[in-house]
């Protein structure tokens, strides 16, 4: 069985002392995090000094974004050269990044080969538009995603997918925990063919949008979800350390 993995991407939210403030609380309320990976993605200021924080703390460091290049001029943008000091995730292709930022798959794809050779966890998203859902195209954008995100990628070892619906995302609408695992399903069935059946068991395919405290069980009882991926509900220490607390209880 795949680890259970709890991320909370902070989006363009909390300042330096905000987001030392709420790392702070987390590691208060939940000292130990044994049976779950816990993932907090920071905005790039906050990484340094979340990542001193966190030292002897089982709480993982992530970017919610970086370049594919190492260096070069590209202004405003940071690499995985300049992240691996401080960090050990990378969020690739959120669905912010596409729809605001024009990424498209062969963007997210030079990432993702830039996240491996820095050392960086990926995390893929995927998913979705609520107009694709309603044409029943869901399963045609999904395997267009997974296979040109992960095109020519070798191996599918260290990778994880998110699912995350952008209908869901910051609506309170979330997608139900059926939906979830039939796309979570059919994510997985997409990357045995592109990587083996047995290599894909162990990957986790997590979900997101309008995760909350209160859903987190649900989705996380179903075989092929191994994770959420919090965005609104991880920006207050209540209801992110409910939210560990519960994703705990569970395994
Ligand atoms: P919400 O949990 O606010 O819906 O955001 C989900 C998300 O985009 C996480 O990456």
């Amino acid at each position: 069985m795949s680890e259970i993995i709890v991320a909370a991407n902070w989006k363009m939210n909390k300042t330096v002392t905000e987001s030392n403030d709420l790392v702070k609380e987390i590691l208060k309320e939940v000292p130990v995090i044994d049976s779950v990976t816990c993932i907090v993605f920071p905005p790039f200021l906050s990484l340094p000094s979340v990542a001193n924080l966190i030292k002897g703390s089982s709480i993982k460091l992530g970017a919610q974004n970086m370049h594919s290049a190492q260096k070069g001029a590209f202004t405003g943008e940071v690499s995985g050269l300049m992240l691996q000091d401080y960090c050990s995730y990378v969020l690739l292709g959120h669905s912010e990044r596409r729809v605001l930022f024009g990424e498209t798959d062969e963007f997210v794809n030079e990432k993702l080969a830039g996240a491996i050779e820095f050392g960086l966890r990926p995390i893929v998203c995927v998913g979705e538009q609520s107009s694709d859902r309603a044409r029943g195209l869901t399963e045609n954008v999904i395997r267009s995603q997974i296979k040109n995100s992960l095109k020519d990628i070798e191996g599918i070892n260290d990778i994880i997918v998110a699912y995350e619906p952008v209908w869901a995302i910051g609506t309170g609408t979330a997608a139900s925990p059926e939906d979830a695992e039939e796309v979570n399903k059919f994510i997985r069935d997409e990357l045995a063919l592109m990587f083996g059946s047995e290599k894909v068991l162990q990957t986790p395919i997590l979900y997101g949008g309008s995760v909350t405290e209160d859903n987190i069980a649900e989705f996380l009882a179903k075989p092929n979800v191994n994770g959420a991926l919090i965005g609104g509900a991880s920006l207050s220490s209540e209801g992110f350390t409910q939210i560990l607390q519960n994703a705990c209880n569970l395994t």
